[in-house]
């Protein structure tokens, strides 16, 4: 019996922050620890031409998310992690599926969708600005994850659209081809915390209110010193279910930390010690990982080496699957 796999992509924009770490990197790394499945990770640096034309931006982000990921203990012996543009299957099958792909489908992608409402609002025309990159997007998600035959895809809900829209092409595929196709199921994990960012609001870039995941201690003191609190003094009461500081640690305590510092918020800790007490516990978990990191930085080849063993092993799964679509379209050698 195979294994089951699940596979993940993380577009290559943006510096990883602890709302990343919370919500995506800590529980894959977690699964891939598992024997029984075979994870797929993968920087989409494809993906991130979409969002950011900024060469150098992509190039950076490429390099600090792999770093971020290895420096935080991701196992590559047990997990396949590669980067999408080393895999030349995956554009070839982008484009096969985009011929099987109903144009009627993309038209309801939420993320065109509102960029059309957005010019519309602006009193734009409605294509301003849209490339066929942002139309498209859906069917390069739907290679990434179809090219390894994912069973299970672990995405936060605002993708969960792309997942079925995958499910949809692999159907009409293997409807018209025969079955090549695994039909992948997306994974949204309700426990996992959304983390609020400095403002309380969802920690997100295209707010900016984030705290970068490997700040050097004294800017992620500084950083977590801005979270948003109110007036009230030391020794008033106050509402941990109200409060990001609470909200933060709460993702990265044990369950007897949490308890204790919300009877500290009822007993009317003073917000500069609740602070000093967040950073203490976030530094003591990210230290070690931050010393990795900043070690991996400066030997970028190894970083490099690490994801061409890791094509290599995506390949072995990519170059049989490749040849039998191409074989199942009708694109064979002349004999
Ligand atoms: N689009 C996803 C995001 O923005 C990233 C992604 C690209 C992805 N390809 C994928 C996620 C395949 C899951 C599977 O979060």
């Amino acid at each position: 019996m195979t294994k089951q796999r699940v596979l993940t992509g993380i577009t290559t924009t943006g510096t990883p922050h602890l709302g990343n770490y919370v919500g995506a990197i800590r529980p894959a790394i977690q699964a891939s620890q598992k024997a029984e499945v075979q994870s797929f990770y993968f920087l989409a640096d494809f993906h991130a031409l979409i969002k950011c034309q900024e060469p150098n931006l992509v190039h950076q982000s490429t390099r600090e998310i792999a770093a971020t990921w290895l420096a935080l203990g991701l196992d590559t012996d047990n997990a396949i992690f590669y980067r999408q543009s080393d895999v030349p299957e995956i554009p070839e099958l982008c484009w096969v599926l985009t011929c099987n792909a109903a144009k009627g489908l993309m038209n309801r992608a939420h993320a065109y969708k509102s960029s059309v409402d957005a010019n519309l609002e602006a009193g734009e025309d409605p294509d301003y600005a849209i490339t066929m990159g942002l139309y498209s997007y859906p069917i390069l998600m739907a290679a990434d994850i179809l090219m390894f035959n994912a069973h299970k895809v672990p995405v936060g809900r605002d993708q969960i659209q792309h997942i079925e829209m995958a499910r949809d092409i692999a159907a009409r595929f293997n409807h018209h081809y025969g079955e090549h196709f695994v039909l992948p199921e997306a994974v949204v994990d309700d426990n996992v915390a959304v983390l609020q960012g400095l403002d309380g609001r969802k920690m997100s870039k295209s707010y900016g209110n984030t705290i970068p995941l490997f700040l050097p201690e004294k800017q992620l003191k500084k950083s977590i010193n801005k979270i948003l609190t109110n007036l009230l003094e030391p020794g008033e009461p106050k509402d941990p279910d109200t409060s990001p500081v609470f909200q933060i640690w709460q993702a990265f305590a044990t369950p007897e930390q949490t308890v204790s510092m919300r009877e500290q918020f009822e007993a009317g800790i003073g917000w500069g010690e609740a602070k000093k007490q967040l950073f203490e516990m976030i530094n003591s978990q990210l230290g070690e990982a931050r010393e990795k990191y900043e070690a991996l930085l400066t030997n970028p080849a190894h970083i490099e080496e690490v994801l061409q063993q890791g094509a290599e092993k995506a390949r072995e799964y990519s170059r049989p699957l490749l040849e039998k679509i191409r074989e199942a379209v009708g694109i064979r050698k002349i004999k």
